[in-house]
């Protein structure tokens, strides 16, 4: 009965041949392009959106893992209501709306002594990366494959690629510096004793990585291998550096670092930390902060629209929402309902699927349960992709928005309730019957 829910996408169609006329592809993000048929979103409210024709979708992309209460948000939106009708970007000197921000981070994050704050993910990593570059006055960087640190030249490479290319240099755009692709050696994750060959050289400035690895299944780290490179990065003076873009503020205040006890020397935030809106920090040890030009150093750090009013209000609205910590209760429990739920079906019905995850994110993996957990990229080489985008699919056209691409995160908001996660896994059970 719930089959093909999604049939009329014709208003949608109209809004997706417009923004074509004037936008290439009609898009304005990169991941944006995998939904297969054009959709055009008019609302977006708690847990669900609606399409131009009035489809309702529960959602787990969660503008790919930023929205974590659940979308507009009131306690989050009056706050910035409120503020924009005090004050917008000035510009100049400081404010209380970005001490305010500063303070709750060196308050929460266990690597922040000082917070620079910018605007996106990239952004971030790339000040992590140029300020480790400066202090240790080395070039090369580690990065892991399956990783994804954002769209600059340092590190978008060996993100989801095929396996073909596993093992081999795979920048992912046109127009890349070859200098830049020199200096990123690609590792895989939790190989140690790669990791500690290439740092021994003290040839690296840094090592950058998922703490656990949301862009490619989330994969975590063996005990071994988060006290190994926490060590080896010691031992040769090289940064290590957790981006946290997804796993701050999702899995805790105090981000993954402080759930595993390892303390990174930086760390890039985002997403989570603003439930949606634009902002960003590069925070750490302020000995390395201290470099950067605002605080005297060389590494230059600008940005016209950098602690934006409304971003810095937005993520003190968010951070104070999270404090109690009411929500981090309800996203572990349903997180744990909703993996457990994907699993006995899967198991029911005699399909090969592990479903890993943590906290508000699962991913249902079609991988044979035998294997054990995926602890690289290599290890998702055997999942079913084509099965899992096909399921995924299918879920969409049934207004269960699972991002359709094979082992992509979901996400859980605050705004999920056991009903939403419910009436999922029944449309899941309808779904998979008809996959198997
Ligand atoms: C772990 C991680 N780091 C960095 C980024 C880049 O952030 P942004 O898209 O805001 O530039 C992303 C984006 O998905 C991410 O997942």
């Amino acid at each position: 009965m719930k089959l093909d829910r999604i049939v009329n996408t014709a208003k949608s169609q109209v809004l997706v041949e417009e923004a074509r006329r004037y936008s290439p592809g009609g898009l304005h993000s990169h991941i944006r392009r995998e939904l297969p048929f054009g959709l055009a979103f008019k609302r977006a409210e708690g847990a669900y959106l609606w399409d131009a024709d009035g489809n309702k979708y529960i959602d787990y992309n969660a503008a790919f893992a930023a929205t974590l209460l659940g979308h507009c948000h009131p306690a989050v939106d009056s706050k910035v209501i409120e503020s924009i009708h005090r004050m917008d970007l000035v510009g100049l000197g400081t404010n209380e709306t970005e001490i305010a921000l500063a303070r709750k981070i060196v308050q929460h994050v266990p690597c922040a002594e000082m917070a620079a704050i910018t605007n996106t993910g990239s952004e971030a990593t790339h000040h992590c990366i140029r300020l480790s570059r400066a202090v240790t006055g080395r070039m090369k960087i580690i990065k892991f494959q399956g990783h994804y640190h954002g769209w600059h030249d340092y590190v978008l490479m060996n993100t989801l690629s095929p396996a073909d290319r596993i093992g081999t240099k795979h920048p992912q755009s046109g127009g890349m510096l070859p200098a830049a692709i020199d200096n990123t050696t690609v590792l895989k994750f939790n190989d140690l004793e790669a990791v500690e060959k290439c740092l021994r050289t003290e040839e690296y400035a840094c090592v950058i990585l998922e703490p656990i690895a949301h862009n490619m299944g989330s994969v975590k780290m063996t005990d071994e291998f988060a006290h190994g490179l926490r060590r080896l990065c010691t031992e040769t003076g090289t940064i290590l550096v957790y981006d946290e873009v997804i796993s701050g503020f999702r899995h805790g205040l105090g981000g993954y670092q402080k759930i595993i006890g390892i303390t990174p020397d930086l760390t890039p935030l985002s997403k989570a930390m603003a439930n949606g809106y634009v902002t960003a920090v590069m925070c750490g040890k302020a000995e390395l902060m201290k470099n950067l030009t605002v605080g005297g150093g060389t590494v230059y750090f600008s940005g016209t629209h950098n602690a934006h009013p409304i971003g810095n209000v937005a993520a003190v609205a968010t951070i104070e929402a999270l404090e109690d910590g009411e929500v981090y209760r309800h996203l572990y429990a349903l997180g744990d309902h909703i993996r457990a739920g994907f699993q006995e079906i899967a198991n029911r019905l005699g399909i090969p699927m592990r479903v890993v995850g943590y906290g508000s994110i699962f991913v249902p993996l079609f991988i044979d349960p035998e294997l054990g957990e995926p602890l690289c990229y290599d290890d998702l080489m055997s999942c079913d992709m084509e099965k899992d985008k096909a399921f995924r699919l299918a879920m969409v056209k049934r207004g269960i928005m699972l991002y359709p691409l094979a082992f992509r995160r979901n996400c859980l908001m605050a705004a999920h309730t056991y009903e939403d996660v419910d009436l999922t896994l029944e449309i899941a059970e309808e779904v998979l019957r008809g996959l198997r």
